[in-house]
């Protein structure tokens, strides 16, 4: 697909298949977050693959913890997709906005690599609630868990979301 039409047609996507997502594309997605920019090539970042019972205990922590629809919603995704990726950032204060505007990259093209390969991503903030929970579950050491991408094969094709228009974000400065 052409860059345009792969960043034309990423969606959030909420409903997966069952087919399971091969390891070779799950170490493409992350070889491509592997090449994004990062402020002073700091490469700040970690992900780690959850599936199955590990994937499905999250889920059901973040179903316990919550009481917000949003967060229930997006334990279900969780449930159905093929993978969870945890996106770690190494702890540094000094460089909490540099380290985490590189990790949004990174994330944007896990994204946009998963729309050009027929895979579906959903980029869930929702894991922030339970982040100490997770953090254990996975004995996670000198890093912080941020967020987290479920990965999966769409069982949803959602029209584009509102965006705000061109003029309404673009300012020429005269
Ligand atoms: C940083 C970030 C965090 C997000 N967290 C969640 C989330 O926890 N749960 C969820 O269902 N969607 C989440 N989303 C998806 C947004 O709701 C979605 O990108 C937005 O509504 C636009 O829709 P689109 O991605 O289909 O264009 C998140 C997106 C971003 C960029």
């Amino acid at each position: 697909m052409e860059l345009i039409d792969v960043i034309k047609n990423r969606r959030s996507i909420r409903e997966f298949k069952e087919n399971e997502v091969s390891k070779d594309l799950i170490e493409d997605l992350i070889n491509c977050a592997r090449l994004a920019p990062s402020a002073k090539n700091r490469q700040p970042w970690k992900f780690v693959i959850v599936q199955n019972d590990i994937k499905n205990e999250i889920a059901n922590i973040m179903l316990e913890n919550t009481t917000n629809n949003t967060s229930k919603y997006t334990a279900k995704t969780i449930k159905e997709a093929s993978i969870l990726i945890l996106v770690l950032k190494n702890k540094n204060d000094n460089w909490i906005i540099g380290d985490t505007l590189s990790i949004g990259a990174a994330i944007e093209h896990i994204c946009l690599r998963a729309t050009d390969l027929g895979l579906g991503s959903l980029w869930i903030r929702d894991t922030v609630y339970i982040q100490k929970e997770i953090e254990n579950l996975i004995r996670i050491k000198n890093m912080e868990m941020i967020c987290a991408v479920a990965i999966g094969y769409p069982n949803e094709s959602p029209n584009s979301r509102p965006r705000k228009k061109l003029d309404e974000i673009l300012e020429w400065y005269k």
